[in-house]
């Protein structure tokens, strides 16, 4: 149907490339364009928001996931200016903002996985936890306790809202601050399992991690990949964690993620650590 409305603007083949680079968040499409397109930004925007009837701003992504807090520029195109919406994903609500805080509709297999793995009674400790996706639906599934920390001071206070919005006070915990200072001051050796969502720094962040892990306790390692064959990417990234980590480890299961770019995945290794 959004074909059919851009076929006066965009070739097949243009369509394709816009369509592949279009995420819908609650009430707000965010579309990336390429520099071919730039021209044509407008028109794109006024025809999504025309079409989507759920829609209620379009933004275009102007800049990568960059910084700190993996936030990215987003510039409107059509409708409302405001970048704060609410999304709903297996049973949970969440506050999120897509400008100033880092959020990914694409991630949700994994969040997913990971609540299916949280045990009941587990601690879990998410280093890199954001508005609180993954802590929220893992604890509204297992009767654990998660710790929910985030640099980025609007990350923390959604997640807060988020914790509220799902009724789960004390059983998931927001700590604004950076992680490792944070595990260092107060959660050395509590975790039954320990998330690394920060897939570009994983290695900067390892030892913090494996402090943050009781022995025999789980860290899910995610990175970032070269690999000339999808295939090998997962084996590829084993190899990267062994030949890396300090520690001993017993690789429980490895997977891609996402991919990230041409020959470039995202990927997790679920290691059980022994101190
Ligand atoms: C890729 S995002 C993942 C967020 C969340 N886990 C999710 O999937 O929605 C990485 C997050 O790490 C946060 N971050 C970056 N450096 C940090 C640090 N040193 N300590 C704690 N959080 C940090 C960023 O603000 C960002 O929200």
């Amino acid at each position: 149907m959004l074909k059919k409305a851009l076929e006066n603007v965009l070739s097949e083949k243009e369509s394709e490339d816009l369509f592949s680079a279009f995420d819908q968040i609650g009430d707000i499409i965010i579309v990336r364009i390429p520099d071919s397109l730039l021209s044509k930004k407008k028109i794109i925007g006024e025809t999504l928001l025309e079409q989507v009837k759920t829609a209620k701003s379009v933004f275009y992504q102007s800049s990568s996931v960059e910084g700190d807090f993996r936030t990215r520029d987003l510039e409107i195109l059509a409708g409302v200016d405001k970048t704060e919406t609410e999304y709903k994903e297996f049973g949970c609500r969440f506050i999120v903002d897509v400008e100033k805080a880092f959020f990914s509709p694409r991630l949700s297999t994994e969040r997913d996985r990971i609540a299916e793995l949280v045990q009941d009674g587990e601690i879990v400790i998410n280093m890199f936890g954001g508005v609180g996706m993954f802590s929220i639906i893992a604890a509204k599934r297992k009767k654990c306790t998660v710790y929910n920390i985030d640099i980025n001071p609007i990350a923390a206070k959604l997640c807060e809202k988020n914790i509220e919005l799902n009724k789960l006070a004390g059983r998931v915990i927001s700590i604004h601050g950076d992680a490792a200072q944070i595990i260092e001051e107060q959660l050395s050796d509590q975790g039954d399992r320990v998330l690394m969502l920060l897939p570009e720094r994983s290695d900067e962040f390892l030892n913090s991690a494996i402090l943050a892990t009781k022995s025999n306790g789980i860290i899910h390692y995610y990175s970032h990949i070269h690999a000339d064959e999808k295939s090998q990417a997962a084996k590829l990234s084993e190899k990267h964690y062994l030949d890396i980590t300090p520690i001993k480890s017993k690789i429980l299961n490895s997977k891609i993620v996402r991919a990230v770019g041409p020959r470039y995945y995202q990927t997790v290794v679920d290691v059980r650590i022994t101190k």
